[in-house]
């Protein structure tokens, strides 16, 4: 755990970058959902960051809740089918949801997500995400509020795994060769 710094090749975005960004977003959120009350929701476990640092830096009050979803297998991955593993608490029937992302890397999570919950009745569906790839869209999605648009590569850090870790990496990063190629991994 102390050289997980050292595991990355190059830091693409560094947390203060993240927060600046964050803070203007925060601000636009502010103004456009001005005199509604907002329901925030994360989608786990990617967007702890987003959702925590978001939140943090906005004057509304928000209410949380979150979902946990899971792709099909990778054969039928490009139908966008996603199974909900956690569902909302919350009745989002009505309500401004501000849905939460860490990454939009094909799209397929969040065209599902978006669809379901305007399915059930919300108000209105607002995209926000820290990062996305623009070259690995497969489906277009209407996005709200978008932190960094990056290069399609394998990146880790700010609420983004390899392998369920590194998740808790302040900046956002590409991983060193060494840690894919080694045998040397610890699990
Ligand atoms: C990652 C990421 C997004 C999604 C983006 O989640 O956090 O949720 O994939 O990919 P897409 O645009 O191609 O759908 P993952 O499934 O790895 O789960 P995790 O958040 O628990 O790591
Ligand atoms: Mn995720
Ligand atoms: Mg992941």
């Amino acid at each position: 755990a102390a050289k997980m710094g050292s595991d990355l090749e190059r830091v693409l975005i560094t947390n203060d970058e993240m927060q600046q960004r964050l803070k203007e977003i925060a601000k636009q959120v502010d103004a456009d959902f001005a005199g509604r009350s907002i329901l925030m929701v994360g989608v786990l476990k990617g967007a702890v960051m987003v959702m925590a640092d978001l939140s943090r830096h906005l004057q509304s009050d928000v209410e949380m809740d979150w979902m946990a979803v899971s792709s099909y297998g990778s054969g039928t991955k490009s139908s966008g089918v996603v199974r909900i593993l956690k569902d909302l608490d919350s009745d989002v029937h009505e309500r401004h949801v501000l849905l939460a992302e860490d990454i939009i890397d094909s799209g397929l999570t969040l065209a599902w997500l978006k669809e379901n919950l305007e399915a059930r009745g919300a108000a209105s569906v607002t995209i926000v995400t820290a990062l996305r790839k623009p070259d690995a869209l497969k489906v277009p999605v209407e996005v709200g509020y978008v932190g960094f648009d990056i290069p399609n590569e394998f990146v880790v850090g700010y609420g983004l795994d390899y392998a369920g870790k590194y998740r808790n990496l302040d900046c956002v990063g590409t991983l060193a060769p060494h840690v894919y190629g080694g045998d040397d991994v610890d699990e």
